[in-house]
């Protein structure tokens, strides 16, 4: 048997004000952990998405930045918040797993792990009323793995990204490319 681990980090985009040393702190860490350089995005976080896994027993798990999770704590879906004065929105909420099916060979990265669009601020929750295009796929990794990163991010959603056809429910969730994606609709803002 496998002791996997979830890894995630957190966050981005969007012009506001948060609380500075939480950014930064967040930011430190997505370097530390080389994810704007294998995600192939440069970034400048302006505000912080909160990731909640809801738990069968007791309060749901509140990732932050390098926690490290049991895979069998992860079964989801999970909540978002966003913390910060980013207006209502709509944003896009990602998360990719930049290390499958192991960190050291990475030949299927990244996996799609969530991919939904139309959310609005609701004083914090982020809620979507539309099905995602992909909807959460708990964290798998193989046995013997070690720990993989899966890295949320929430971004600002332009026009285009409602007539988008790069991606759909049955684009395979395989060598996806975050980057690539949000190139090709131009529908993600992402704040350098
Ligand atoms: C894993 O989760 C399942 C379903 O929530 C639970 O029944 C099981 O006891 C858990 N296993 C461990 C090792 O925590
Ligand atoms: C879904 O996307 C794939 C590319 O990943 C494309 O080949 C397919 O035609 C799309 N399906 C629909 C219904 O748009
Ligand atoms: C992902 O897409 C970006 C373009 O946005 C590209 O620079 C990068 O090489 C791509 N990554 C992979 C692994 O193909």
């Amino acid at each position: 048997m496998f002791l996997s681990h979830f890894a995630p980090l957190l966050v981005f985009t969007l012009g506001i004000r948060a609380q500075d040393t939480s950014i930064a702190t967040v930011e430190k860490a997505f370097l530390n952990a080389h994810i704007p350089a294998d995600l192939s995005v440069a970034f400048k976080p302006h505000a912080l998405l909160e990731v909640s896994l809801p738990q069968a027993t007791g309060p749901p798990i509140v990732l932050h930045a390098g926690i490290q999770v049991p895979r069998n704590d992860t079964a989801g879906p999970p909540t978002f918040h966003v913390d910060g004065d980013v207006g209502k929105g709509p944003f896009v909420v990602a998360a990719v797993d930049p290390d499958a099916p192991t960190p050291q060979t990475p030949t299927s990265a990244q996996i799609r792990h969530f991919l939904g669009g139309n959310f609005v601020n609701e004083g914090g929750l982020l809620v979507n009323k539309t099905p995602a295009i992909s909807e959460f796929r708990q964290p798998t990794p193989p046995a013997g793995s070690d720990a993989h990163r899966y890295v949320f991010l929430v971004f600002r959603q332009s026009s285009g990204f409602a007539t988008q056809t790069f991606v759909n429910a049955t684009t395979p969730v395989s060598l996806f490319n975050i980057s690539l994606f949000a190139e090709e609709v131009r529908a993600l803002k992402i704040d350098m």
